[in-house]
């Protein structure tokens, strides 16, 4: 087995922020500061491995082993419920999951809800929940654009300050589930590097609350 404890980061702001954390817990590689476009670190001595990976493939990568631990936010694995231990809330990429329309919209209940959305497990979930019909519209960004072309009637989407939906006359409906980055664990790994997994988690646990 790998002697290394492998670490996925979500690549852009919110990996930069989680791997202060990371550092600030007694887990650093200072290469990683390095301003190049490589995507691995190490950390010979505390052996450790960093790498970079894009926010929604995280889960993949510690799902599937290639990484023991990682960062993935908690939209990520509501929409594709991977199997792995979710071990604790980092409190950071703090946004929410909402629907949302144009301005004035009203939903007439008696014809079917088109939903355009990047999360369509969690659009169908929601849905379900309310016992609404809904045709779900698959896309992979730029949301917004939907409601605007008439190419549905909603969205779901996350909001984090709400200028795109401003800048695009359009308004939050409700906002269901709130999301946060979450630090999580292979399965496997968690039994085989128990300790050091446990050591980041309670390090990191600490940190939050100190945060708080
Ligand atoms: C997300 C989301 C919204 C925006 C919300 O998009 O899909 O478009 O951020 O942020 P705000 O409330 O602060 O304006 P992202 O930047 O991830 O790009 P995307 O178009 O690929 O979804």
């Amino acid at each position: 087995m790998d002697k290394y404890l492998n670490i996925a980061l979500p690549k852009g702001r919110l990996g930069e922020k989680v791997y202060d954390m990371f550092e600030k817990i007694g887990y650093p590689c200072p290469s990683i500061k390095e301003n190049n476009r490589k995507l691995i670190f190490e950390n010979e001595e505390l052996k450790i491995r960093y790498f970079w990976v894009k926010p929604s493939d995280v889960a993949i990568y510690v799902e599937r082993g290639a990484a023991d631990v990682g960062v993935a936010g908690k939209d990520i694995l509501m929409e594709y419920k991977p199997e792995i231990y979710e071990l604790c809330d980092l409190k950071l990429g703090k946004c929410s999951m909402a629907v949302a329309a144009k301005k004035g919209f009203i939903d007439d209940r008696n014809k079917t809800l088109r939903v355009a959305t990047k999360f369509v497990n969690i659009a169908k979930e929601y849905y379900q929940s309310q016992g609404r019909d809904i045709d779900v519209i698959k896309l992979n960004g730029s949301i917004e654009l939907a409601p605007i072309l008439n190419l549905s009637d909603v969205i779901v989407d996350i909001v984090e300050t709400g200028t795109t939906l401003k800048e695009n006359n359009l308004e939050v409906v409700e906002k269901f589930l709130p999301i946060s980055a979450r630090l999580i664990a292979n399965k496997s790994s968690f039994k085989f590097k128990t300790e050091i997994i446990e050591d980041i988690v309670n390090k990191i646990s600490t940190a939050v609350d100190n945060n708080d």
